[in-house]
């Protein structure tokens, strides 16, 4: 058959399952790698988005997930747990759900994305609103998971989480047949950013690649501890996903920005919404605002020189557009509201 299995089975021999475990899949992965014929031009770059917002649930969180819960299900766990800033909590309550499992989320009230709380409810998750940011949450669930190890902690603090998602370069270097010079991502808890090296590195390993990519991530200015140096105690952005002060994955992301001759830089909201607006209206690929973190990115560093021009870049938009309708509709002018009648119709698009 021709049928997308999903990661673990796309890339079995480089997944941690073993013969005989059941597979929580939704046919996630398999994204589109879309040329960017704008962008390309902006930068004089040739540039890729990997549009993972394709994903089952809307974002790149379901490459690790089906990996969790696949791993959860076969320890015999009864549920899974997690901290999010919304996307983890929809794949995990999706997920949880494939799989007859309970799953309890721990989210920064009033600091998620509309679409995304609906997505957790929908799938019949117990939503915990938490008076704290993503990163209180991360420690309790943490806490949690380690008290009540009746459920599995399922936060990119979880290695198979990671080696989930490392599908995502797999994908990349098969289709384009080599690595990009040079990948983007938007940064929060680091997970992503780890699991893109780890897989990319993997594929160099086994000679599928010639060198991997340098990393380059963005982080929103007001949650930007890796640019910094140090952890932000109130993270603050527009893009709710990667509000996080303190990433989990710290010390991963700086090896991969080491070890790739990286660089992480910051973005500013304008920034991110310039870009989120240029994604829809030029590239017509709605994303959430996180995900245009990495096209900011992109961007500056095409317009400050640390991108080098003629280079391959591969941009990953992170999620759907659909996660977050209220910032789509920030900038939207009032509705135009007519009666029934075509010489309404004609004025209101001021066709004569
Ligand atoms: N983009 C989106 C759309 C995200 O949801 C996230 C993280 C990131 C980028 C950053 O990835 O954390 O691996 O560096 N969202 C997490 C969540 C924190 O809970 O959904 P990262």
């Amino acid at each position: 058959s021709t049928r997308w299995p999903g990661v673990i089975e796309a890339f079995r021999d480089r997944m941690p399952v073993e013969p005989g475990w059941t597979v929580v899949t939704l046919g996630e992965g398999g994204t589109p790698l879309l040329p960017a014929p704008h962008l390309s031009q902006l930068t004089g770059c040739e540039v890729f988005l990997k549009v993972d917002g394709a994903n089952p649930t809307g974002s790149f969180k379901d490459r690790g997930m089906t990996m969790a819960v696949t791993d959860a299900l076969a320890q015999g766990k009864q549920g899974v747990i997690c901290a999010s800033t919304g996307n983890t909590s929809a794949s995990a309550a999706a997920y949880a759900a494939r799989a007859g499992m309970t799953c309890a989320v721990l989210v920064p009230q009033g600091k998620i994305a509309l679409g995304k709380l609906a997505q957790a409810v929908a799938h019949g998750a117990r939503i915990v609103q938490v008076q704290g940011n993503f990163d209180d949450c991360l420690e309790l669930a943490r806490k949690t998971a380690a008290e009540y190890p009746v459920a599995a902690l399922v936060n990119s603090v979880n290695p198979t989480r990671i080696a989930g998602q490392a599908s995502a370069a797999y994908e990349i270097c098969d289709e384009l047949g080599r690595a990009p010079d040079v990948h983007c991502l938007p940064v929060g808890n680091a997970g992503n950013i780890t699991a893109y090296w780890a897989g990319y590195r993997a594929y160099a390993a086994d000679g599928l690649i010639d060198s991997p990519p340098r990393m380059f991530g963005y982080q929103a200015a007001g949650a930007a501890p890796l640019v910094h140096g140090a952890p932000v105690k109130n993270p603050e952005t527009i893009a709710t996903a990667i509000r996080i002060g303190s990433p989990a994955s710290w010390a991963q992301a700086q090896t991969a920005r080491e070890e790739s001759d990286g660089r992480f830089a910051a973005v500013t909201d304008e920034e991110i919404l310039d870009a989120y607006l240029l994604l829809s209206s030029r590239e017509a690929v709605f994303v959430e605002p996180a995900s245009a973190a990495s096209v900011a990115g992109l961007l500056q560093s095409g317009a400050d020189g640390t991108l080098p021009r003629g280079s391959l870049v591969v941009c990953t938009v992170t999620g759907h557009g659909l996660k977050d309708p209220d910032t789509a509709l920030l900038t939207a002018p009032a509705p135009t509201v007519i009666p029934i009648d075509p010489s309404a119709v004609a004025d209101a698009l001021e066709l004569r």
